[in-house]
């Protein structure tokens, strides 16, 4: 293994990090609302018109989960965010798959879907399934025709500007086929900040009878396997309710949150007494740590070279956002002020 830290200095420096990650946490905690009561809709960066329209909602005495699939609906339907439904970018056959899950408190239940192809909702889709089956996960070609039976329309989820993405990474791959490679004024910036993407969007929210709710949703890692599947529609890993202590998901590296069932051991935290924030920190620490039996999940200082984020609220209407590398901000309606604020962090980003 490159860089090789032996295993105990290894996890020495996890838990050493970690530890001090958690008590900046402590000091970030106050950010919480501490009144009972109120509504707080919670989401990753992108979620900023989703936790206004599911505030909205809220108000209107909707159901928390109506009110946060609506909001993330907006992100969907929007061709200029890459990382969800319409406008998200493909698998590496140039398809548009689409993995999503809905939670809801009160009921204990869920729906997810996942590789679902040519529909812009699936979080839609996830809550039939929910609604609609005894089944909590459907999957490829089945969820297709179950959206389908439900009156979802078949669309094009391939924008001009993904399909290009696209195609400049298939013509960047090997000298050894028989593609050119781009033109130079096409390997632009912009493309290459594609090469390694993915994201999500991650919406949660209380209401003001305390109950809880969340969905996540996606369109993965680009140029992904065809059927892959990330933590996004896995109940668990991409998002977890309880509606007796609260509700967490993510967005990031979905292989690695689905190895430690990362939104359960949020809210599995939360129930123990940690606050939203210090779950978040716990659980990304638990995964940092873990991570290290696996080498190529490491960079050259031996430390997780994947970004990972969670969402938490707990029963009371408190709120926190960490994640692994520092740097990034979550969206948050506190009743008052729609706002993204930053998110607590494991480790320091260099400069
Ligand atoms: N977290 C999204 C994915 O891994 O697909």
């Amino acid at each position: 293994m490159k860089n090789k830290l032996s295993r105990r200095n290894f996890l020495k420096t996890g838990i050493g990090i970690g530890a001090a990650a958690v008590l900046t946490g402590r000091k970030n905690m106050a950010r919480g609302a501490e009144e009972k009561g109120k509504m707080r809709v919670v989401a990753s960066g992108n979620g900023l018109r989703a936790t206004e329209k599911g505030m909205e909602l809220l108000r209107q005495g909707k159901d928390p989960l109506d009110a946060v699939i609506a909001g993330v609906n907006i992100v969907e339907n929007d061709p200029n965010d890459r990382s969800v439904g319409y406008g998200g970018l493909p698998n590496e056959d140039g398809v548009v798959e689409l993995d999503s899950s809905v939670m809801h408190g009160p009921t204990h239940n869920g729906g997810a879907v996942a590789s679902l192809r040519n529909i812009k909702n699936p979080s839609k889709v996830a809550k039939i399934v929910m609604e609609r089956t005894d089944h909590v996960l459907l999957v490829g070609r089945g969820a297709l025709r179950f959206a389908k039976a439900h009156g979802f329309k078949e669309e094009n989820l391939l924008t001009d500007r993904a399909r290009e993405a696209w195609l400049r990474r298939k013509e960047r791959l090997s000298d050894r086929d028989f593609w050119f490679p781009p033109k130079p004024e096409e390997a632009d910036r912009e493309f290459a900040s594609f090469f390694d993407f993915h994201g999500t969007i991650n919406c949660i929210a209380i209401d003001a009878n305390g109950d809880l709710a969340g969905v996540t949703t996606t369109s993965g890692f680009f140029f992904k396997i065809p059927g892959r599947v990330g933590d996004s529609p896995i109940i668990g890993a991409g998002l977890y309710v309880d509606n007796d202590v609260g509700a967490a998901g993510s967005t990031g590296r979905g292989e690695a949150n689905i190895l430690n069932c990362g939104s359960f051991q949020v809210v599995n935290f939360m129930s123990r007494g940690s606050s939203p924030e210090e779950a978040c920190l716990k659980t990304l620490e638990r995964i940092a740590n873990k991570s290290k039996l696996l080498p190529r999940l490491l960079n050259e200082e031996g430390l997780p070279r994947f970004g990972l984020s969670f969402y938490a609220i707990n029963k009371k209407g408190e709120y926190g956002g960490a994640t692994m590398w520092s740097g990034s901000r979550y969206a948050v309606h506190d009743g008052k002020e729609n706002k993204r604020v930053p998110s607590a962090y494991l480790f320091k980003r260099k400069k």
